[in-house]
């Protein structure tokens, strides 16, 4: 039986594909270094998938330890999620974010290469588009990386283009995601962040209600949309997370490399969101209006018809259930 090795698996998106792989009965290994998630989701998964969760505490900069683990499970395909991801920390700590996504990546990639491992799924993000010139957003816009973080991403793309050059039967893609938001149905995990410096609306709304903050910080009223406020894809973490079955099967078909656009095609502003989930939630959010943030763009949505058409994925959840199952969590969680 094939077995898929998932680095950064106790993430948020990581944690939620997990389950989606247990339904469809795939068999995979998690490998994470516990820096951006607590250690209770190692028994929250467990409850999720059936107590399907091998898994080693690993650093991917260890690629001695990744051949190994690589061997003693016989892992034939990789899904990469392990990364840092916050945009403005990375803003302010660069060499953290090229150490950890770009060498992190060629560590695993040299460990693949040594155990002739060659299906790869990346976790890419709609970041390396930086300010559209036009939107929905297709895979052939050009790449304008607006920060360190969306940088690091394409330097891997670009690392990920030469070694499918190099040698034959690799199969490569890179999923560059949009927003993801939500939980899974359990609420048993969700989006459940260690590092204060990520600062994803979601989460900042749950921060919110949960009582750490007392307002909700919309950075910039002044962009050129319809409320001034900054507009995105969001997507269901498990509308998301079910794209990483489809695009395994395509891996398993198709050998080069792919890239894909992993969002809804709608656009929604920060104040949208924040009142759909004051309506499902019933609970009021205090916004302020701070300055504009560096690295961020205006407006950003996708055009996914080319994952609807060639991975057959479609996304199912509108803006309420995507707030729904963000409550549901809370609600669950609230300690
Ligand atoms: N969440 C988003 O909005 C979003 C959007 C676009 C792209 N992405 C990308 O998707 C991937 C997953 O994102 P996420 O939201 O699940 O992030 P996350 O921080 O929740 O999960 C990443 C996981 O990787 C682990 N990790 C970090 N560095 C590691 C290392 N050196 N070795 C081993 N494990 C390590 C962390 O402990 C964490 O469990 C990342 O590559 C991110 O850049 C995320």
């Amino acid at each position: 039986m094939s077995c898929i090795l998932i680095t950064g698996g106790f993430g948020y998106i990581g944690s939620h594909t997990a389950t989606i792989l247990s339904e469809n009965n795939k068999k995979f290994v998690i490998v994470d270094n516990f820096s951006n998630c607590k250690r209770e989701i190692v028994d929250r998964l467990k409850m999720c998938t059936n107590d399907n969760v091998a898994h080693y505490e690993c650093d991917i900069r260890d690629t001695k330890s990744l051949v190994k683990i690589i061997k003693e499970n016989k892992v034939t395909s990789v899904i990469h999620f392990a990364a840092l991801k916050s945009v403005a920390d990375s803003i302010i700590n660069p060499l953290e974010y090229y150490e950890v996504n770009v060498n992190g990546t060629i560590s695993l990639l040299k460990a693949m290469k040594t155990t002739g491992v060659k299906k790869f799924l990346f976790s890419s993000t709609a970041a390396v588009y930086g300010e559209p010139d036009f939107c929905p957003i297709d895979e052939n816009h050009k790449l304008k990386p607006l920060n360190p973080y969306a940088q690091t991403k394409i330097i891997i793309e670009n690392i990920l283009k030469d070694i499918v050059k190099s040698e034959i039967n690799w199969s490569i893609v890179c999923l560059r995601y949009f927003n993801p938001i939500g939980s899974h149905k359990s609420g048993l995990i969700g989006d459940d962040p260690l590092m204060a410096k990520n600062s994803n609306l979601m989460p900042e709304i749950i921060k919110v209600v949960r009582g750490y903050k007392n307002h909700l910080d919309v950075f910039g009223d002044d962009y050129g949309t319809p409320d001034g406020t900054g507009i995105r894809d969001y997507i269901h973490i498990m509308d998301l997370s079910e794209a990483h079955v489809k695009a395994l099967d395509f891996i398993d078909k198709n050998n080069g490399i792919n890239f894909f656009n992993i969002g809804t095609g709608k656009g929604v502003s920060v104040l949208q969101l924040k009142t759909a989930f004051e309506k499902v939630s019933g609970f009021n959010l205090p916004i302020k209006i701070s300055k504009r943030r560096e690295g961020d763009c205006a407006i950003c949505y996708a055009n996914p018809k080319k994952a609807n058409e060639i991975l057959k994925w479609n996304s199912k959840y509108d803006l309420s259930q995507m707030c729904q199952s963000a409550w549901i969590f809370v609600e669950k969680n609230s300690k």
